[in-house]
């Protein structure tokens, strides 16, 4: 059922959710907010095909043949005609808001999704005049790796809108699992608390960094200790979750422990600014 995805957002999950559409045969609009976005956008996906070209997932020639099924632009009317937009920018309501905004005027008959990780569907689908094709497909990161897709379907959300983005995450083979509008989602809520919690045994010096990792990779068979899977995901980003899921449940699990907040300030982000609870090259 291939045809033509948008994606709004050219950052690590707008570009990896974009790469996923490629490899499942459709066409992909990414809509940047500046031609310096756009061209960081075009390298990342450059760079994950380059990836899963070693990895031995994708021939040179599936590449370049992706690649001529992609475009980049600065343009909003470019997503006309799209079976769905997905919006991936910045985890702020005031941005997502004016996105969405920006999106309606171009969608068509089209289901406009979120993949915010923690703003509440209801919040943003105000911004809407017809919130009823509006839900959150909450995709993971590394997307074109990662399987589940939650599909977050807000009271305002038709059945019809649920379906499509459900057997649209299958078609770009994801496993979409239904969830309600709930502060985190289901995978937020579980994960955030374990990460803090591992920051507050670095904190209360129960084991070093690699000690928690190790424990939690080998005695619980995760793929990464929860100190190296919060640097990949981003200090920032978590903090933002922990924060938003705190706000709305307002239970302490959720208040980010003082070395994330600490970290965060002193612009140790994780892999992505070459420190966080580890150094990277
Ligand atoms: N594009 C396409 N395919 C790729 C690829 C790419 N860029 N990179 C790898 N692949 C393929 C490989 O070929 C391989 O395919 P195969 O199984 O058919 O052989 C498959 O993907 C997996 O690759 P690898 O086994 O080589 O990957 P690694 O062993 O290097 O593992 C990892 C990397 C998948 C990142 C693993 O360490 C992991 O699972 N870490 C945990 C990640 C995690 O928890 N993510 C969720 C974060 S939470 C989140 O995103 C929610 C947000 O709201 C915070």
């Amino acid at each position: 059922m291939a045809g033509k995805i948008s994606v709004i957002g050219p950052g690590t999950m707008g570009s990896g959710i974009a790469q996923s559409f490629l490899q499942a045969g459709y066409s992909v609009v990414v809509v940047g907010r500046s031609d310096e976005s756009i061209k960081k956008g075009a390298e990342r996906i450059g760079a994950s095909m380059d990836k899963a070209i070693k990895k031995g997932a994708m021939s040179e020639q599936d590449k370049q043949k992706l690649l001529s099924m992609l475009k980049l632009t600065t343009d909003y009317s470019e997503i006309s005609g799209s079976s769905a937009i997905i919006e991936a920018v910045a985890e702020e309501l005031d941005e997502k808001t004016g996105v969405l905004k920006q999106i309606e005027k171009f969608s068509g008959q089209a289901i406009i999704a979120t993949n915010t990780s923690s703003i509440p569907i209801k919040k943003m689908a105000s911004a809407l005049s017809d919130p009823s094709k509006f839900l959150g497909m909450h995709f993971f990161n590394p997307v074109p790796v990662m399987k589940p897709v939650e599909i977050v379907v807000a009271e305002s959300t038709s059945e019809d809108a649920a379906a499509m983005a459900i057997s649209l995450a299958k078609a770009c083979g994801k496993v979409p699992i239904r969830v309600k509008d709930y502060p985190g989602f289901v995978a937020n809520s579980v994960l955030m608390p374990m990460l803090n919690e591992a920051a507050l045994l670095l904190e209360k010096g129960v084991a070093d960094r690699e000690g928690i990792d190790t424990i939690v990779k080998l005695g619980l068979n995760h793929p990464m200790g929860p100190l190296e899977l919060a640097d990949f995901i981003g200090l920032d980003v978590c903090k933002d979750i922990m924060e938003a899921i705190y706000n709305e449940t307002g239970d302490e699990k959720y208040k980010p422990a003082k070395l994330i907040s600490e970290k965060v300030s002193q612009g140790k982000l994780g892999r992505k600014s070459k420190e966080g609870f580890y150094e990277y090259k």
